[in-house]
């Protein structure tokens, strides 16, 4: 049987697509990249914010014309936003077969049993290319209740996982071949498991594993820890980029969003981090146009933007979500101001990028080489920017040595170092 993997969202969407189509391949199945030759489809969804939610209907809606050519397709859709919209999903869109939310994941064999053989298991190696990045999972939910967030809805209160297991699983991946783990997690600095905290993870996985590099996504300012910016200067495995989302600097939003700091805190937060860990990239997450957000309060968060110098922002525009306590209040800001804030803000970063790159004309990087296309390499450095340079396929999955020579968009071009 053939299966193909639509995937909406986030990274751990990305990692439990990985696991199913795993799943699936260990059990007879093969992967397909034409959706209307699939007998199985995944669709694997998102509701952060509405635009998702529409990615994913029109996508069921194109799916309809196969299924009626193809009466046997078997058709599922996870994740998000199967979580919370199973009923209108069931009700517009008839034939799909089961929907099963994020909370349920773990679940989807038993679920997929009911239409295909299980039993059969198949020998035969899945991955012909090596892989030498792989997303870990270490915790699932979120229980921060972010006003504007729809998360610890439809993935349930925060678990951690246990540490031993989350060890174990690096240790075999470093065993087949993988170099650099990314570590996933709604708040990775809450993570607590049996008296072990992240810092003590990170410090257990780079001790008792031979893995080169260790990212780690995504944080919280109000519970990062001295403990771990310590832990991070110090340990030569653990890349130099820390994603804080802050969101906004206005205090009266921040209030409003619920996060639990003020701008004064993130900003005292990112000069405590810098000034341990000089060559740290701090990137960021910031919604423009929430509830109220005034022009002065817009202005703010382009100050903070311009005073701290992110080497990297996600900006997105307020999208109200239902079951949040934030979607009690007025969507009042218009499309039209949430654009031109939105634009502003990405103007504006773009051209600090473009200054942090610059600074690393010159200079020689490590790079983890990643892919190869066309007669060049890419691999992003310690700092997570990614980098390209001409060289060969054989260089995938090594660290090596480039000298950058010219920083483009949102990334740099550089030359092999010998
Ligand atoms: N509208 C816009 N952006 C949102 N995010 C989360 N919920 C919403 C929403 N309702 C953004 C936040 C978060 C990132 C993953 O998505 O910035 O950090
Ligand atoms: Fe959402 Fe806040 Fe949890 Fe992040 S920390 S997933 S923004 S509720």
């Amino acid at each position: 049987m053939k299966f193909f993997i639509e995937t909406i969202g986030c990274q751990m969407n990305v990692n439990d697509s990985e696991k199913i189509a795993v799943f699936l391949l260990e059990h007879g199945c093969v992967f397909t990249d034409k959706v209307e030759e699939a007998d199985i489809v995944i669709l694997n969804t998102c509701s952060v914010r509405f635009s998702a939610e529409h990615k994913a209907y029109s996508f069921l809606g194109r799916l309809k014309e196969h299924k009626e050519k193809k009466q046997d397709m078997i058709v599922a859709v996870v994740g998000c936003m199967a979580q919370y919209a199973y009923k209108e999903i069931k009700q517009r869109f008839g034939f799909v077969n089961f929907v099963l939310g994020a909370k349920r994941i773990d679940e989807f064999s038993k679920y997929i049993s009911k239409y295909i053989d299980i039993k059969k298991t198949n020998p035969i190696e899945i991955n012909k290319d090596k892989q030498f990045f792989k997303f870990v999972t270490i915790m699932r939910g979120c229980q921060n209740y972010c006003s504007y967030c729809i998360v610890p809805y439809v993935r349930g209160p925060e678990i951690s996982l246990d540490y031993q297991d989350i060890v174990n699983e690096v240790d075999v991946l470093v065993k087949t071949g993988v170099k650099e783990v990314t570590l996933l997690g709604q708040n990775v600095n809450s993570y607590s498991n049996r008296g072990v905290n992240f810092t003590q993870l990170l410090q257990k996985i780079s001790s008792q594993t031979e893995i080169e590099n260790i990212r780690f996504m995504t944080n919280h300012p109000k519970d990062l820890s001295q403990d771990l910016i310590d832990e991070i200067a110090a340990n030569s495995k653990i890349c130099k980029h820390i994603h804080l989302p802050m969101q906004s600097a206005s205090d009266n939003i921040l209030e409003k969003m619920n996060r639990k700091y003020t701008y004064n805190q993130y900003e005292g937060l990112v000069d405590k981090i810098r000034s341990k860990i000089p060559d740290i990239n701090i990137t960021t997450d910031i919604i423009v146009g929430f509830p109220g957000e005034t022009d002065a309060d817009f202005e703010k968060t382009l100050n903070a933007v311009r005073k701290i110098r992110f080497g990297g922002i996600f900006g997105f525009k307020y999208s109200p979500r239902p079951k949040t306590v934030a979607y009690q209040l007025e969507d009042d800001i218009s499309t039209e101001i949430k654009k031109q804030r939105l634009a502003v803000l990405l103007e504006e970063s773009n051209l600090i990028s473009k200054e942090i790159n610059e600074s690393y004309i010159g200079k020689i990087v490590d790079v983890l080489v990643e892919n190869y296309n066309n007669k060049v390499c890419d691999g992003r450095n310690s700092q997570n920017i990614k980098i390209f340079f001409e060289s060969e396929k054989s260089l995938i999955g090594k660290k090596v040595k480039v000298t950058v020579v010219k920083p483009l968009a949102n990334s740099m071009f550089a030359e092999l170092s010998i």
